[in-house]
């Protein structure tokens, strides 16, 4: 398998085979680093990390693996560089292409990530947009081939704002991977018509399905119960009220976790408003009359939650991604 000089900008780009291979790759990568086995292959490598919105886990496991593949990494912070104010995506990406190896990219649009993929001449890879969040999605199939042994036949039920990043980067990814996905949320919140036509065909292809519905009675059997915040980042704070109205009923809880049955996980992208203990929690929290918002903190502290599994899977699946692309990874690796 060769994905060199790859970006890596939306899982519909990539095949069932390479994004298996991605995933098989990471979890080689995990039991090396559990076993101190090094793989400093990138030596002599640097990578620029563009963050116009900000991080914890996608900031850190590009960091952290890029130092244990042997590479220098920049941080570029959401104020501190020249991006978007003072120069254009295309003549940054001409200037970082000349000093560094591979550009990671998180912030607004995805025609961003894709104008900074065609201008540079070295990999780029999406670390979140509005659109997508394709490293995020390696990281949870990874987590669920831990936890439940296999990807294909899941049952897949994704609940809350299935039209942002998460609900459609779940939904690609599921189709390709042979996964029933499950999108359960208001009509107004299903992903985009395009893509979801899309992604049934991929469906098709590939073994799996896509359904889409407002009814939680969707729910009953999934194996994976999946849920993100109904704020986005980037996003206004006026949209709490209606988002909260809309999304309520589609709520992880107890109740929902029983009509999933025996032996579901719970999974969330991370962060979450679970409890009160954030300065967004509290504060929409009091202004709402809530203690928790799309999942309740008895099924994110449950035994049936993986979400800091998932978290640390961040960071073994970009390593596979950025070893993979850069060309790093060396014969014979996989056999
Ligand atoms: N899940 C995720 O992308 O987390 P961060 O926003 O902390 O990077
Ligand atoms: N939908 C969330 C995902 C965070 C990882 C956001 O865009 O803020």
């Amino acid at each position: 398998m060769d994905l060199s000089n790859r970006d890596f900008l939306k899982l519909i780009d990539y095949t069932p085979e390479e994004i298996g291979y991605l995933i098989d790759l990471a979890a080689r990568l995990k039991a090396d680093k559990k076993a101190g086995t090094p793989h400093r292959w990138g030596v002599g490598k640097n990578v620029a990390l563009i963050f116009e919105k900000t991080s914890t886990r996608t900031r850190c496991s590009f960091e952290v693996a890029a130092s244990d593949l042997g590479m220098g990494s920049t941080y570029l912070d959401p104020t501190g560089s020249q991006i978007g104010k003072k120069e254009s995506i295309n003549d940054t990406a001409r200037v970082l292409a000349g000093m560094y190896d591979g550009i990671e990219y998180r912030g607004f649009g995805q025609d961003i990530v894709e104008a900074l993929a065609k201008y540079a001449k070295v990999p780029v890879w999406n670390g979140l947009t509005n659109e997508f969040h394709p490293t995020q999605i390696l990281a949870d199939f990874l987590t669920v081939k831990e936890k439940l042994g296999k990807l294909a036949g899941v049952k897949f039920a994704y609940m809350g704002d299935a039209r942002y990043n998460m609900g459609n980067s779940l939904m690609a990814g599921c189709a390709k991977m042979g996964l029933h996905f499950v999108g359960c949320a208001p009509k107004e919140y299903f992903p985009d018509p395009a893509l979801t036509e899309l992604c049934r065909k991929e469906a098709e292809k590939n073994g799996g399905s896509v359904t889409l519905s407002e009814d939680t009675e969707a729910v009953r059997g999934a194996d994976v119960v999946y849920t993100d915040v109904w704020v986005s980042m980037g996003e206004p704070e006026s949209v709490w009220k209606e988002r909260i109205e809309a999304l309520s009923p589609y709520q992880v809880n107890a109740a929902l976790m029983e009509k999933a049955g025996e032996g579901a996980i719970f999974m969330h992208c991370l962060p979450s408003f679970h409890d009160l203990n954030t300065a967004i929690g509290k504060e929409m929290g009091d202004r709402f009359g809530r203690k928790e918002m799309e999942v309740t903190d008895e099924v994110f502290e449950s035994a049936a939650s993986v979400v800091f599994d998932e978290a640390e899977n961040r960071m073994h699946t970009i390593k596979a991604v950025m070893a993979a692309t850069l060309g790093l990874v060396p014969e014979g690796y996989m056999d």
